[in-house]
């Protein structure tokens, strides 16, 4: 069996930084109510009309593949994870495969939210341990900016997510045996769908109120047509995402600690044996309380939510490229990676650098 390496990591951020105060215009918040509670200072979002989900993750894609010595032509698979993608069908893959002029290689989309990335890795490793493929793009990207109430009633939401794109390349380890080896050690996924509703967008899809969420499009009265999309949806905000934040913080703080001790433990390892902990960067609060839980040291912990809020599928891979670019990360070191999210979803990849 092969070992998964990553050979080359990037990522993108917009230009354009939206501070606390920017949002001012927009809502009843404050800036210390958002830095109190989630830590976020400031966030990026995409140009309107001349960045998607997908050109954000070309960025990041173009910067990891020549990181990683290799050209467009040479990937042989592309795992793309959005929450956001440029059209409700197809996804992104097909997308950036095209903008990339890639070879008529697979694309698959990821769709599990703050826990994509890890998903997205946990399904890459697979196929590399296998020897299916040599060189896999892994993309986490965001377009949040375009689909959130920026009204009061949607605050408590819209505050925390940013836009933004990180890329690894994935290829097989030269030296796969050696427990030391280079390369990913294990991937851990999980879900519980009985919290579906908890953190969702509902509009548009097929429930039909099947699910009876407390929030949906009245649909009794749609005709066949408008079921999908309805102006009943657009006129009762029905088409933004929801969120019980303190139910998915009450969640978040026990399955973070639980899926990264199962890493450690599934290798025999200990906290720490840990250079770097990169957690899905949802909430400053939600970080420092995993770091205290597992005991662990502020140098290892990377957060930089607070220069570009929640990011989901890409906040992972964004905070990795930039510990790395910041020389956190050396040749060697054990990093462990964990989302928790939507769905909910979580997952942890243990890995040597
Ligand atoms: O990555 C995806 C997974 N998502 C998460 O991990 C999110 C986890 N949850 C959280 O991060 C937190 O629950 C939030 C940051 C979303 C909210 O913080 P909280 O401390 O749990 O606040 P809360 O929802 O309990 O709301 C407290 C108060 C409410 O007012 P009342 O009812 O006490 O008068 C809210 O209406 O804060 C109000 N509020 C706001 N006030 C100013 C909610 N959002 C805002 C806002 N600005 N943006």
């Amino acid at each position: 069996m092969h070992r998964t390496k990553i050979a080359g990591i990037g990522m993108y951020v917009p230009s354009n930084v939206v501070t606390n105060n920017d949002l001012l215009k927009y809502m009843d918040t404050s800036d210390e109510w958002i830095q109190e509670r989630t830590g976020i200072k400031e966030r990026r979002y995409a140009h309107r009309t001349e960045e998607t989900t997908t050109t954000m993750g070309v960025e990041a894609a173009t910067i990891a593949i020549e990181r990683a010595g290799i050209t467009p032509q040479d990937i042989d698979f592309i795992v793309f994870a959005t929450l956001c993608p440029d059209y409700y069908f197809p996804g992104c893959g097909v997308l950036l495969q095209r903008a990339m002029k890639m070879k008529e290689i697979g694309a698959l989309d990821i769709r599990n939210q703050c826990s994509g990335f890890i998903y997205a890795l946990s399904v890459a490793d697979q196929f590399i341990k296998t020897g299916m493929y040599k060189n896999i793009l892994v993309v986490g990207s965001e377009k949040h900016s375009f689909g959130l109430d920026f009204s009061t009633r949607g605050r408590n939401v819209s505050v925390i997510f940013g836009d933004g794109a990180g890329a690894v390349v994935l290829q097989p380890s030269a030296n796969p045996s050696a427990s030391s080896g280079q390369g990913i050690l294990s991937t851990h996924l999980h879900s519980d769908g009985e919290s579906a509703e908890i953190l969702a967008m509902f509009n548009p899809g097929t429930h039909a109120n099947h699910w009876k969420p407390e929030k949906y499009a009245d649909f009794e009265e749609a005709e066949i047509g408008e079921m999908f999309f309805s102006h009943a949806m657009i006129d009762k905000a029905q088409v933004f995402p929801n969120m019980d934040g303190p139910a998915v913080f009450k969640k978040a703080i026990i399955k973070f600690p639980e899926v990264i001790l199962e890493a450690l433990d599934k290798n025999g390892l200990q906290t720490s044996d840990l250079r770097l902990l990169i957690p899905h960067q949802a909430n400053l609060r939600i970080a420092q309380f995993v770091q205290q839980k597992l005991n662990l040291r502020d140098d290892q912990v990377h957060n930089n939510i607070q220069k570009y809020g929640n990011t989901t599928a890409a906040s992972v891979p964004i905070a990795l490229c930039e510990a790395w670019e910041e020389g956190k990360i050396k040749e060697g070191d054990l990093i462990c990676l964990a989302a928790f999210g939507s769905g909910f979803t979580w997952g942890s990849v243990l890995l040597r650098w």
